[in-house]
């Protein structure tokens, strides 16, 4: 058995950052990691070069039930927080489009990072320990299969569950259920969206690999980004943004000429290009295949000047408004991330602290806050960490007076 002032549960990115920050602060900090080393999601990520942050990292980039809770880590911890601790190391970065920085020197390195700076203030990193059974009296008791911690402190970073093969997992929940704390079901989200048979021989088959820019929407939420047809729906940015906000049945809409009016562009194609063909015209703003297969479903073909207005105000609606309904998601099993967690109402948005059990932290995606594609997950990862790094151990003022 040992004792520490801190333990926390998983070695990803928000348990590292926390685990080094509370280190620093002269803390005993054990971490206890399930897999058989650290950091398995931040070696994957970003095609193996993390894509670690997001300059233009905004409250707006999340989705949470509190749209506020995330404010005030975002706020205290930014993405320069992040880029000068990489500096120290010598790691540069190159920013992708839409202010996604990516890591030179790949995922490894920032691992390699986190687990020095843990070793620097004295971190403990215990891997292949996956803490099962979780007690409370006077302070918490965490069993693993051949090992018994306890701590005066518990944050749990354990994560969401997606792509379960690599041993994701719903544990947070559990926890948080166990201390009497609401969540919030997770679900799959920044993920491909699937169709039905008949859609699919109707729209797709034949087209996978054709990626194009789009303006794809869903409840109201838009964004603007690449599409790709794959042989099972669609995926690609633009899609996996919109992921986050679909529910089940809910339709989608797709721009797929995001900067042309298709309705004037076709009026205007009558007046000076009438013998041209409708497939090749649409070709010439539209990848080819796909420009064929619209005009085979809407059954139009032929020269531009055999449309009539109906016929032009329905090819236009498809062009600026292709309406869809998914008839799912690929799931867990492909998904980036999770919306869903702790009910940040339970915490304190300062600390991560739970309200109700001092003591008990709740961070990273274990807690009810998505952040769009981009890199804007890893940054809440490191500050919500941050955060409950600086707090984790403090006693609370409430908790002195309760006394
Ligand atoms: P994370 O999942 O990183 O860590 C949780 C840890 O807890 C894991 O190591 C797990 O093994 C451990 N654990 C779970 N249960 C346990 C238990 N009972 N006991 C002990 N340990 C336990 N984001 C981004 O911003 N930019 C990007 O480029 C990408 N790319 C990307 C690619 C892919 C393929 C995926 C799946 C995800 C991304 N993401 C991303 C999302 C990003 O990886 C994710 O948001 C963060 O890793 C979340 O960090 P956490 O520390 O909260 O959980």
């Amino acid at each position: 058995m040992s004792h520490v002032d801190v333990l926390i549960l998983g070695a990803g990115a928000a348990g590292l950052m926390c685990a080094i920050e509370a280190g620093k602060r002269g803390l005993s900090v054990t971490i206890l990691e399930k897999a058989d080393k650290p950091g398995r999601k931040i070696l994957i990520s970003g095609g193996g070069r993390c894509n670690f942050t997001n300059l233009w990292t905004t409250p707006e980039n999340y989705l949470s039930a509190n749209p506020h809770f995330c404010k005030s880590a975002l706020a205290r911890y930014t993405p320069w927080h992040f880029i000068e601790l990489m500096s120290a190391h010598g790691l540069s970065y190159t920013e992708k489009t839409l202010g996604q920085l990516f890591c030179d020197q790949k995922a490894p390195a920032i691992v390699a990072m986190l687990v020095e700076e843990c070793q620097r203030v004295g971190v403990r990193i215990l891997c292949a320990q996956q803490a099962r059974d979780i007690q409370y009296d006077a302070r918490f008791a965490i069993k693993t299969d051949d090992s018994y911690f306890t701590a005066d402190n518990l944050v749990i970073a354990t994560g969401g569950p997606s792509i379960p093969k690599m041993g994701a997992t719903d544990f947070s929940q559990s926890v948080a259920k166990r201390f009497g704390l609401k969540t919030i079901p997770f679900r799959p989200a920044l993920v491909p969206l699937v169709f039905s048979d008949a859609d699919k021989a109707r729209w797709f088959n034949g087209l996978s690999g054709i990626a194009l820019p789009v303006v794809a929407e869903c409840n109201g939420v838009q964004f603007r980004e690449n599409m790709l047809v794959t042989h099972r729906g669609l995926s690609g940015p633009a899609i996996l943004q919109i992921s986050s906000c679909w529910e089940k049945n809910t339709p989608i809409t797709i721009n797929l000429l995001p900067d042309q009016d298709a309705a004037a562009m076709l009026n205007a194609a009558q007046e000076t290009r009438p013998d041209k063909h409708l497939h090749t015209l649409l070709g010439e703003v539209l990848p080819a295949r796909l420009a064929v297969r619209l005009c085979e479903v809407l059954g139009l073909d032929g020269p531009v000047k055999r449309l009539n207005h109906r016929d032009i105000e329905t090819l236009a609606n498809l062009l600026n408004g292709w309406t869809l309904t998914p008839a799912g998601t690929e799931g867990m099993r492909t998904a980036e991330v999770a919306t869903g967690g702790v009910d940040c109402n339970e915490l304190s948005s300062k600390t991560l602290e739970a309200r109700r059990q001092p003591g008990l932290y709740f961070i990273g995606e274990a807690v009810d806050v998505t952040g769009h594609l981009g890199g804007f997950n890893f940054q809440w990862a490191w500050a919500s960490g941050w955060c409950a790094g600086q707090a984790v151990g403090v006693v609370r003022q409430s908790d002195m007076t309760d006394g």
